[in-house]
């Protein structure tokens, strides 16, 4: 399991100004020719008004100066989380490039146009499912869902237009800091992290590995 990292390093000096030109920068190289499987692939972590933390994996489906977007039920876990405690982290775990980028900052909902727009971009049987199921919660079976699903391709064939679910969304976690960690050998990794000013500029500082 001990690897040694022989990645080349990240100076200050190559980095972009601003946290989500980098990130740009590195999620290409992380979807070139297949270097890691599902790049969009994240760690979301929430915590409840108690303090509770909770993770799962989500896919990133778009990123843009304002951040990165996800998509999800409005009654999940995550949800129930985010309606009380509105900071995140986001893990990218591109383990095969010996790289990863974590993010803390704040969650807000996507505007229902967003999330119609992408909705509408889903596969048919994509779209069932998010009708289908009220996620996060106790069910007695298997067969409970795929029934409902069942039901829901009846009323809803395959070439018909399948609304919205009104519980379902877009997620957008605003960025107040960006870490962009290089594995090098040694574990004398490199940590540049970007943390954003009051006044909307980012200062940069490197944290030891
Ligand atoms: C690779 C992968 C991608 C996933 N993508 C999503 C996603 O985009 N949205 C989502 O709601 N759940 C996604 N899931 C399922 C979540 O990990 C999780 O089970 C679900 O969102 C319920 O989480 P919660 O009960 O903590 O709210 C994905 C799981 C995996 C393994």
């Amino acid at each position: 399991m001990r690897k040694q990292y022989r990645a080349e390093g990240l100076d200050e000096g190559e980095l972009a100004g601003h946290p989500m030109a980098q990130f740009e920068r590195w999620f290409r190289q992380a979807a070139a020719e297949g270097a890691v499987f599902e790049p969009n692939a994240m760690v979301v972590s929430t915590a409840n008004a108690e303090g509770r933390p909770s993770s799962r994996t989500v896919l990133m489906k778009a990123y843009d100066e304002q951040g990165f977007v996800f998509y999800t039920n409005y009654d999940s876990r995550k949800a129930l989380d985010l309606a009380e405690n509105p900071y995140v982290s986001l893990l990218f775990p591109w383990h095969p490039i010996a790289r990863q980028v974590i993010v803390t900052g704040t969650a807000r909902r996507t505007g229902r146009d967003e999330t119609a727009a992408y909705f509408r971009t889903r596969p048919h049987g994509s779209q069932l499912g998010a009708w289908a199921s009220a996620q996060s919660s106790v069910i007695s079976s298997r067969a409970e869902l795929d029934t409902a699903y069942e039901e829901l391709s009846t009323r809803y064939p395959e070439g018909e237009q399948v609304p919205v679910p009104p519980n379902w969304g877009g997620y957008r976690v605003a960025p107040q800091s960006v870490e962009f960690w290089q594995g090098r050998r040694n574990r004398l990794h490199d940590r540049l992290r970007y943390v954003a000013e009051a006044d909307g500029s980012w200062r940069v500082e490197r944290l030891s590995p």
